[in-house]
């Protein structure tokens, strides 16, 4: 059977896949935002997954007010690089797992969770930067990616309860397939930021610390956090916090098995319009 042997979580911003594409990282602004994923790429080499399931939002790329799925799991062969305005990143395209994700869309969507299922989309900085950020610059991606791109963008966003069960019925998919995959899942999103209005700017390093911890130790507390919540304390933008409830819903203790072990957490300030926060946590069944 497939297994979720880790989670990972970790911010997106944008200015990063700029930053690592025109090879800006050892200047001294990107220097101490790169360095926070030198152990977690050594860590990736060491526990070489066979396939991510990378939660991810789009942000106006892929989807539009046109259309607005909650939750589109990518069930499709593969995603090309989208263009957001500065070219398409010169970054692989993105190669998907067909089969499992069909097994993942058949699982998830019998557990009562209605998924729009994609079979071909543009992939943004949302899935490509946190990519790079693990797997450095490879000609083609380690292994294949099964994308759920979450609707954070446009309200009624799903709650933070909906993600984390939404996990759970995620890793009772995965593990009810029948091929021994390492399967990894990714939260991606955050931290606190707002990039819009009057409060544009806002940066709340005590809530993006809070969080970490709070993911860590009691995530289904966390869950129970209200929208309103992020928005008054992480900024408009922080609302993409409650993708990481979806990977973090899906580790063994949140349904009854052992707490997972944090073999990374990092965080720094500022990066862009916000803060960088990154956890590893690892299965330990
Ligand atoms: C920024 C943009 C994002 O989409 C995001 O998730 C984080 C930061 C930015 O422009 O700084
Ligand atoms: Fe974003």
């Amino acid at each position: 059977m497939a297994r979720i042997t880790a989670s990972v979580y970790t911010s997106h911003v944008p200015l990063i896949g700029v930053a690592i594409d025109q090879g800006k990282t050892e200047e001294p602004y990107w220097r101490p935002i790169f360095s926070g994923y030198e152990h977690s790429k050594e860590w990736m080499a060491n526990n070489p997954p066979d396939v991510v399931f990378l939660v991810y939002n789009d942000h106006a790329t892929a989807f539009s007010l046109e259309l607005i799925p909650t939750f589109a799991l990518g069930t499709g062969e593969k995603y090309t690089i989208a263009d957001e305005g500065w070219g398409p990143r010169p970054v692989p395209d993105v190669v998907g797992h067909p089969e499992l994700a069909a097994h993942i869309a058949q699982s998830v969507i019998q557990s009562d969770f209605d998924l729009t299922l994609v079979n071909q989309m543009d992939v943004d900085h949302g899935l490509s930067v946190p990519l790079s950020l693990m797997f450095g610059q490879p000609k083609t991606w380690p292994c294949p990616v099964i994308p759920l791109a979450v609707n954070v963008l446009q309200y009624p966003v799903p709650s933070g309860q909906r993600c984390y069960q939404l996990g759970q019925a995620i890793k009772k998919a995965i593990e009810s397939y029948d091929e021994p995959l390492n399967v990894q899942i990714w939260g991606t999103g955050g931290m606190s930021h707002q990039l819009q209005g009057q409060r544009a700017g806002l940066i709340n390093s005590q809530f993006d610390h809070d969080f970490l911890e709070r993911l860590i130790v009691s995530p289904d507390e966390l869950a129970a956090m209200p929208h309103i919540e992020y928005i008054r304390e992480a900024g408009s933008e922080g609302i993409e916090l409650v993708m990481w409830l979806i990977a973090r819903g899906a580790m063994s203790d949140a349904t009854g098995g052992p707490k997972p072990t944090v073999k990374h957490r990092f965080y720094h300030v500022p990066a862009s319009n916000t803060a960088v926060g990154h956890l590893i946590l690892e299965n330990n069944e």
